[in-house]
């Protein structure tokens, strides 16, 4: 595996790393998360995939400057990464606000994308009772209350039949969002108050979109994924049971594997349309 740091304007450093050969796909965690998240899909992803993951700014072993950030500028740091490393076709996965970001990569530069995985995310914006839901956390992690927000949330991202078969595994992801600072939390949430409807890329996408669902997750609902899915030209659709919000630890061979089937698709199409 390799490892590497490249700097941006608002970011000193952004970690990245890259392992395999093959198709490019860029997998982007979520909240409250690091790269980390995908250690169980990535390996099996690189058998035939080139698979970068970065530490989002402000999380693992990535710095952010401070002063508050977008997801637009988050997509930029991304998009960084990509001319790099010299990709200028990639599929790029992201896990719910990881699909945020890669929504508005793919709105600012198209161009780049062959593929759109959303797993377990949303195009749509917040609704004003979620930007409500959404301050009051803020409010709490800026009165000292990081700890009490991240022990509530993280158990309910899970199926209740993981929450039971694997509560070290649960354990073990409470220990890694806790490792946050508060101000990365509460610049993520402001970022995420902030972000546009962005369903509109789903509806004119020039390239195949995959919707990732959990039959059971609590934060983007199945169905609200079915409705999305029926608006881009090209859509791949995997619906798990007995999974939420966390396919890649939850069931990390099925998600994997979905991946890559679905980066092939893209990159042999996009391919086929510049031959
Ligand atoms: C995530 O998993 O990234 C968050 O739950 C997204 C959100 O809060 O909208």
């Amino acid at each position: 595996m390799q490892e590497r740091y490249i700097r941006t304007e608002k970011c000193p450093e952004v970690f990245y790393r890259k392992l395999g050969q093959g198709a490019p796909v860029l997998l982007i965690h979520g909240f409250p998360d690091d790269g980390n998240l995908w250690r169980r899909v990535m390996p099996l992803l690189s058998e035939t995939c080139t698979v970068i993951v970065p530490d989002l700014p402000g999380t693992g072993k990535s710095i952010y400057s401070g002063g508050g950030i977008s997801i637009e500028e988050l997509a930029d740091s991304m998009l960084s990464i990509l001319h790099t490393e010299r990709i200028s076709k990639v599929v790029v996965a992201g896990h719910s606000m990881g699909g945020y970001i890669a929504l508005a990569m793919a709105a600012n530069c198209p161009e780049i994308m062959a593929g759109l995985s959303l797993v377990h995310s949303t195009s749509q914006a917040d609704s004003a009772e979620k930007k409500q839901q959404r301050e009051k956390v803020i409010r709490l992690i800026r009165n000292g209350g990081k700890d009490t927000f991240i022990k509530g949330m993280i158990p309910g991202l899970f199926a209740p039949h993981f929450q039971t078969k694997d509560p070290e595994g649960v354990a073990m992801q409470i220990g890694n969002s806790l490792k946050l600072a508060s101000g990365t939390l509460t610049g993520f949430y402001e970022a995420m108050i902030n972000r546009p409807e962005r369903t509109f890329v789903l509806s004119e996408a020039r390239f195949p979109v995959q919707f990732i669902s959990g039959k059971e997750d609590s934060v983007v609902p199945f169905d609200i994924t079915m409705k999305l899915s029926d608006l881009p030209s090209v859509s791949f659709v995997s619906v798990y049971e007995e999974v939420g919000h966390m396919s890649m630890l939850e069931r990390p061979e099925s998600l994997a594997a979905d991946l890559e089937a679905f980066s092939h698709y893209c990159l042999d199409a996009a391919l086929k349309t510049t031959l």
